[in-house]
Order: C-alpha cells, then structure tokens, then sequence
C-alpha cells in the first residue's frame, strides 16, 4: 500500500480542511477478536499525518488502556493508541462518581468491569456475583464456578449484601457491558428495582414507573457484528428483556431509565470533547496534559473542524447517531450493515458521505475529497 499511502500523504499535504475521524470498533475496525485488513493501512496512515481521529464503541467492560493496548496489537500499528483516544460504551459514566457510591455494575468479562469502576472513582463497586457468594439461592441457577466466585466475588463482610445478614442498600445499576450469566442478572436487577430503597431481600408493596434504584444501561444496541456469519444480540437486548420483566412486575407502567451509547447524543457530545482534546494535543505535542473530563450532556461551546467523519457498520448507532450530530457519516460494509438493508428498512439512517466495502475505502475517499 506503499503507493496509496504516498498519495495520501500528496492528497493530505493540499489539505486546507481540520478534518476528524471517528471511528467505531466492532464491524469497522475488528471482528470478534480479530483485525479487519484495511483498519491498519487506515490508522497508520492518518497517524503518519497527525489527522485527529478516536475511536468511539459501544463495547466495553475493561480499561480503556486495555482496549486501546488490544486493538494496537491487534491491528499492528505504528503508533499504539493513547487511552484519551477511545469512549468506551461505559467511559461517560466516570462523571457519576460522585452522585452514586455504592454500585452494582453489570456485565463484562470475568471481573474485569468491577476494575473500571474502581479506577473510574466509583468508592463500593458490586458485582452480581458478590451477591450470590452471599447467598447463592438468590439465584439457584447461576453458572459460575466455585473457582471463578473464589476468584471474582467479594467477601460477603466486605460486599455488605446477604440479605439474611449485614445488608447496606445499593445506590444505582450500572450495566457497563453484555452479561455473561443473563438468568442470575435479570433476577438481582429485579430484585434491586422492586425492593424498599435498594434493600436486598425486600420487595416495595406498590408498582411504579421509577424503580426504586436508577439503572443506567450503557448502549442500546440491539445487534452487533462479531465473527459469527450473522449479528449478535447486544446489550439493547438485553434492556428490553429488563424493561419487559418490570413492566410485567408493576402493572404494565414502563421502566424510567437512562441509555447512554450512540446514536444518543450525550454520547457524541463526550465523544467531541475527546476528540478537540486530541487534536489540541496534536497541536501541542503535550501528551502528558491529562486527558479532558466532559460533564454529562455538555456540548462543545466551540469546534475546530471543518468535517468530522464518523464511520460505523451499524445505521441504528453509528449512523444515526453521526447524522444527528451534524456530522459526516460513512457507513461500510464489514459489520452489521448488509446491501438491500435500506430496501428492507426504508427507515434506517443513511450515511451522508456513502457506503463504502471497508473503512480505508471510505476514509481515503474523504482524504481525496477534501483535501
Ligand atoms: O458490545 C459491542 C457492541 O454493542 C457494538 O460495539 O464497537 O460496534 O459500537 P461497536
Ligand atoms: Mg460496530
């Protein structure tokens, strides 16, 4: 791609435009675990030129460090990404920290989503399976392992949760990733939704739209492209199974809650701040100034982008989210999206700038376009 990479560079010098690019992970940049071809060529290339771009999922439930470190690794670039260049689905949730004390965070692999809510400040973070080392007929079906609630639980003197015992009430439900134990989730977020003041074990006389415990989920997607032929179930699946189950235990009326994750723009407004914040670093060279902290529901008073881009596989997050947003949009083909999804849906959002095989595709049309 030598040739390719010297036009751009010829391309890129001509260019009076601040462009940005932000893109999404799972069906643009990856598949499952592993890399799409094109993403190296694409990132290498806009580090080479000091383009500003973050990557912006609806995935999470590790360190924003691990992920960016993953996906360096992944992908074989030249420069690994910094950790100021990512939002996690969860990431927007670290401006909580001082409303909510003692939460119970939800889903993840292993342990690891319990780390980032320490690390993002939150002071007593939980786990669903705290709970059932505390009293494990809470739910009797759970699939964990001794050696795994040995390895990833709490001890109950510390958690505060056995409802038999020492029982503290929970400030809020966090779910920062998909559920690993769907059956023993659905039953604890039940459980803390209907309870007396977040009291475990206790169960409020009356129904009522606003739960007794906020719950925030942190995307809303419905599918996700992963390396299986067809999409995946997300964590917007999950919402509305936890929706549906309130609605059924309080008379019908809906569950109050708070979704964060694109197409939402609390979402691309944290994501703008993010990204100034490493153009002005660019500018700079200082990477050692600490990384922006965006306030929820805080828009950027001021941009310095002629265009940002955002490039996704999903026209119900990425899409619709980037369109909303005023920003370009440019929709590949590598995840959710699949030709003949606009005839079938008239309804879904369509990218501004178009829909392109892969992201180096898209991304050098834009380079060549606007340069
Ligand atoms: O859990 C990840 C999935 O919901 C989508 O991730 O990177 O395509 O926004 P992404
Ligand atoms: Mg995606």
């Amino acid at each position: 791609m030598k040739f390719v990479q010297l036009a751009m560079f010829r391309v890129f010098r001509r260019c009076h435009s601040t462009l940005g690019f932000v893109f999404d992970i799972d069906g643009v940049l990856l598949k499952g675990q592993n890399a799409i071809p094109e993403a190296t060529d694409t990132l290498n290339t806009l580090q080479a030129q000091k383009v500003p771009f973050i990557l912006l999922t609806n995935g999470g439930g590790v360190l924003e460090s691990a992920r960016c470190e993953f996906i360096s690794q992944k992908l074989k670039l030249h420069s690994p990404l910094l950790s100021r260049q990512i939002v996690q689905s969860h990431t927007p949730l670290r401006t909580l920290v001082n409303k909510h004390r003692r939460v119970l965070v939800v889903g993840g692999p292993a342990d690891s989503a319990r780390g980032v809510a320490q690390e993002y400040g939150f002071r007593e973070v939980l786990r669903p399976i705290d709970l059932i080392r505390a009293n494990p007929k809470i739910w009797p079906f759970h699939k964990y392992t001794k050696q795994e609630i040995d390895e990833w639980s709490l001890e109950p003197e510390i958690s505060k949760v056995d409802v038999d015992g020492r029982n503290e009430p929970i400030d809020s439900i966090m779910v920062f990733n998909d559920p690993r134990d769907m059956g023993s989730d659905f039953q604890i977020i039940m459980d803390l939704l209907n309870s007396e003041g977040g009291l475990l074990g206790t169960r409020r006389t009356y129904s009522s739209s606003t739960p007794s415990v906020p719950i925030i989920f942190s995307n809303n997607d419905l599918l996700w492209a992963t390396d299986f032929k067809l999409p995946r179930f997300g964590q917007g699946a999950f919402k509305i199974m936890v929706q549906a189950l309130y609605q059924h235990t309080n008379n019908g009326k809906q569950l109050q809650q708070l979704t964060l994750g694109k197409p939402y723009k609390v979402t691309y407004d944290y994501a703008h701040h993010v990204l100034i914040d490493y153009y002005e670093n660019l500018q700079s060279g200082d990477f050692e100034k600490p990384p922006c902290m965006p306030q929820l529901n805080v828009a950027p008073a001021k941009s310095p982008f002629d265009r940002v881009f955002m490039v996704g596989d999903n026209p119900e997050s990425d899409i619709l989210g980037g369109n909303s947003y005023n920003w370009d949009t440019i929709l590949v083909r590598t995840g959710v999206y699949k030709d003949g999804d606009f005839e079938q849906d008239s309804k879904l959002a369509k990218p501004t700038f178009g829909t392109f095989d892969n992201v180096r595709d898209g991304v050098f049309a834009a380079l060549e376009k606007y340069a």
